[in-house]
């Protein structure tokens, strides 16, 4: 897809995002969401934690039936959105996609319209189109939530707000250093990335002040300027006293050809090695959504070092999906009243 940035932008102020009373009622993306609304998001993932920082179970999807729908492929996401289902206590249905009629020239509409009628409660999408979870939004009925699992370029919202929790309990709780003032660094691929939109969105949403992205001219979309944040095509004044490192893979399926013309020439220029990391403040966070391509912008040895806290976000998705879930679903609750 490239739709410009301008259309995108249209696209998510016009979803149907919120219920009357502010709670969520669909979760399309981080934008149009203001501070006390994710903290609201973060705080909610915090209680699903006990005093010894495992995961707890809870019913709040009792009764509720959850289909996930990945038209785009997931380790992370898919798992860790029905791990969080399970553990919310709903019944869960995976479409398999690659078998379903999608294949045999069915819209996106009318499977969404078939598994409707078979009484689903909330859609978990993924889709390659930028739009098509706001889309999906649109063609539900009132009662029924769809959840953004990652839209083509457009917004991955559970990524970026899993992303702030992993900030808010391993920088902000642990040192007392408040979100506004943190210095973020996120490098590579911000063209093609849906992470990068999100993060950026929910970034400067939580006060965030100084949010850098790092990348040659060629990855940075056309207008990155109107995100707010800095922009830096060199990696090691970009990283430097910086207090969280955000890698991002380069993303070749979006475009269908090779961006690079020599993984190891972009790994020398932009890869996060730990001479770089060394830059930035001591203790720094370094993170990554995954799937990571370790030797092109990450080194094994940061990758698996302690200042990776790479796993940790993987956990904490667990935690932001059930919160972002039971917190959809209280909202079509209230729409049924
Ligand atoms: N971070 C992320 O979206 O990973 P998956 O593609 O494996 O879900």
């Amino acid at each position: 897809m490239t739709t410009s940035i301008e259309t995108r932008l249209n696209q998510k102020m016009s979803a149907p995002q919120l219920a009357s009373d502010g709670g969520i009622r669909h979760f399309l993306g981080v934008e149009g969401l203001n501070k006390a609304q994710l903290e609201a998001i973060i705080d909610k993932a915090m209680s699903y934690f006990d005093d010894s920082g495992r995961l707890i179970n809870t019913d709040e999807l009792s009764g509720k039936t959850v289909m996930n729908l990945f038209f785009e492929n997931s380790t992370r996401t898919r798992t860790t959105f029905e791990a969080a289902q399970k553990r919310l206590g709903a019944n869960v249905l995976n479409l398999d996609i690659a078998r379903s009629s999608t294949n045999k020239g069915e819209t996106l509409r009318d499977t969404l319209w078939n598994l409707e009628a078979m009484s689903a409660d909330m859609f978990v999408v993924r889709h390659s189109a930028s739009g098509a979870a706001h889309f999906m939004a649109t063609e539900v009925t009132p009662n029924v939530a769809i959840i953004n699992a990652g839209d083509g370029w457009h917004a991955h919202p559970t990524q970026a707000m899993l992303d702030m929790l992993t900030i808010y309990r391993e920088l902000v709780t642990k040192t007392n250093k408040p979100f506004d003032e943190l210095s973020v660094a996120i490098v590579g691929d911000i063209k093609h990335s849906r992470v990068a939109r999100s993060d950026m969105s929910a970034l400067k949403t939580l006060g965030v002040k100084d949010i850098r992205v790092i990348a040659p001219r060629t990855l940075l979309p056309k207008g990155i300027e109107r995100y707010g944040v800095n922009v830096f095509e060199n990696i090691d004044q970009g990283v430097a006293d910086t207090d969280v490192i955000i890698g991002l893979r380069i993303q070749n399926e979006r475009i269908g050809s090779p961006l690079l013309p020599s993984t190891s020439e972009y790994f020398k220029a932009y890869g996060i090695t730990e001479s770089r990391v060394a830059l930035a403040k001591p203790n720094a966070l370094v993170m990554h959504p995954g799937p990571m391509n370790r030797g092109v912008e990450i080194a094994s040895s940061v990758a698996d070092g302690a200042q990776s806290v790479i796993l940790k976000q993987v956990n904490n998705g667990i935690a932001v999906r059930m919160a972002v879930m039971a917190m959809a679903m209280r909202g079509q609750e209230l729409m049924r009243v």
